[in-house]
């Protein structure tokens, strides 16, 4: 007997495929395009910088990720050499300098990665691009971890490094990707000016347009009639219930139809997507776990564990750094101090992956309290157990 399975192709569900045709995006992607116009039509002339903001999964990425690909593609039949480069700031854990080596690194993959200052590497970027003629539009995905980490001096080289070139040509643009505009308060305010004037709101996706999205990736995804209307609707149902997250609907979606095969069912049920829904934890990524420090994830895993001894809906921060000490042990790693924890706590926080409250007042000893409002704790353990596995430790 052949393996039967409902998928065609089940990469199309993978996080980083960016799907040909983007749906109700359609009047963004022109905004931005026509931001960028002079890009192909007097490159060198001008440089651009546009914000984009929108809440969890909804198109933020994939929408510059098209962009890219389209500007590109078209300024090649123009025989334009205008590059497109994609950064995560999170995944280079919000440093400047790790921001400039990966583009420093997509012209010249060899370029050594020690010796050089975040100064020295933007000044490196520039020459590369003055002398092989290149025009570059660079985003900035998730600055919000590049302004938490470094304040807004970034920014600031960056926005300022054309107007020290005066007399050359103009050659880099910058797209900068924020769920909550309200970063932007935190950078000085000659560059929040520079950058403010061209802001991109991609608001959360409805219940319908989440449906639209589902149909087209289930034709690239799943065997035809595998998918039947009701499972998509209750998909994109959840979808919206979790502020109109694409995200989510896909990934449901995806484990659904593994729960049909391994069940050996020819449809994905709608009954699949509720036992996909008990199991994905919403608005958390497996990335965002996986990319996390090394004490960050053993500060998580004792909260995931502490929060499996208690049925209480908080644990405190004192029970949460013990907890951390018995997995130092555990993992032969030496323990930080306490206000080391206080802002891995603070920056779990802004991640969404706890929830930080001060307690009750009429608690004795002001102490905060910490949820874990979105995630199973034995699905949490689970999830860092399998990456701290993987990940080597750095300096101990
Ligand atoms: N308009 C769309 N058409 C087709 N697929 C989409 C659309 N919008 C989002 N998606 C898909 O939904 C998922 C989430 O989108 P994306 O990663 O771009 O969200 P995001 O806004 O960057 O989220 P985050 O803030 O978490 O980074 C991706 O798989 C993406 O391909
Ligand atoms: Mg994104």
């Amino acid at each position: 007997m052949s393996y039967a399975t409902v998928f065609r192709d089940e990469t199309r569900l993978d996080i980083n495929y960016t799907p040909p045709k983007l749906q109700h995006r359609n009047s963004q992607l022109r905004l931005l395009n026509e931001y960028f116009r002079h890009a192909i039509e007097t490159p060198g002339k001008m440089t651009q910088r546009v914000i984009i903001t929108g809440s969890v999964g909804t198109g933020k990425t994939v929408l510059t990720q098209r962009f890219g690909r389209d500007i590109t593609r078209e300024a090649e039949q123009r025989h334009i050499n205008l590059h497109y480069i994609h950064v995560n700031c999170r995944q280079n854990k919000g440093s400047f300098f790790l921001i400039l080596q990966q583009m420093v690194a997509h012209f010249h993959p060899g370029f050594p990665r020690r010796g050089y200052s975040a100064e020295e590497l933007l000044q490196t970027l520039m020459q590369i691009l003055d002398d092989q003629n290149i025009y570059l539009i660079a985003t900035l995905d998730e600055l919000a971890s590049l302004i938490q980490n470094e304040g807004s001096e970034p920014m600031y080289k960056l926005s300022r490094i054309e107007e020290t070139r005066t007399k050359k040509s103009r050659r880099l643009s910058l797209i900068c990707v924020l769920r909550e505009p309200s970063w932007l308060s935190k950078l000085d305010a000659s560059t929040r000016s520079t950058l403010q004037n061209n802001i991109i709101q991609l608001d959360s996706y409805t219940k319908d347009q989440l449906e639209d999205i589902l149909n087209d990736r289930i034709k690239l995804a799943f065997k035809e009639g595998t998918v039947p209307f009701e499972t998509v609707m209750l998909a994109a149902e959840l979808g919206d219930e979790e502020a109109g997250n694409a995200r989510y609907s896909i990934e449901l979606l995806w484990r659904a139809g593994k729960y049909a095969d391994a069940e050996g069912d020819k449809e994905v049920a709608p009954e699949h997507i509720r036992k996909a829904a008990g199991s994905v934890y919403s608005s958390i990524r497996k990335d965002e776990i996986s990319t996390l420090d090394y004490h960050k994830k053993l500060f998580l895993l004792g909260i995931a564990r502490r929060f499996q001894q208690t049925r209480s809906a908080h644990i405190t921060t004192g029970e949460a750094e013990e907890s951390y000490r018995i997995a130092c042990e555990e993992f032969n790693a030496k323990p930080r101090g306490h206000t080391q924890l206080w802002k891995y706590m603070k920056e779990l926080a802004v991640l969404g992956v706890i929830k930080a409250e001060p307690s009750p007042s009429n608690r004795v000893g002001k102490t905060t309290l910490i949820g874990l409002p979105r995630i199973a704790a034995v699905d949490l353990e689970k999830e860092l157990n399998n990456t701290l596995k993987h990940t080597k430790r750095g300096h101990v």
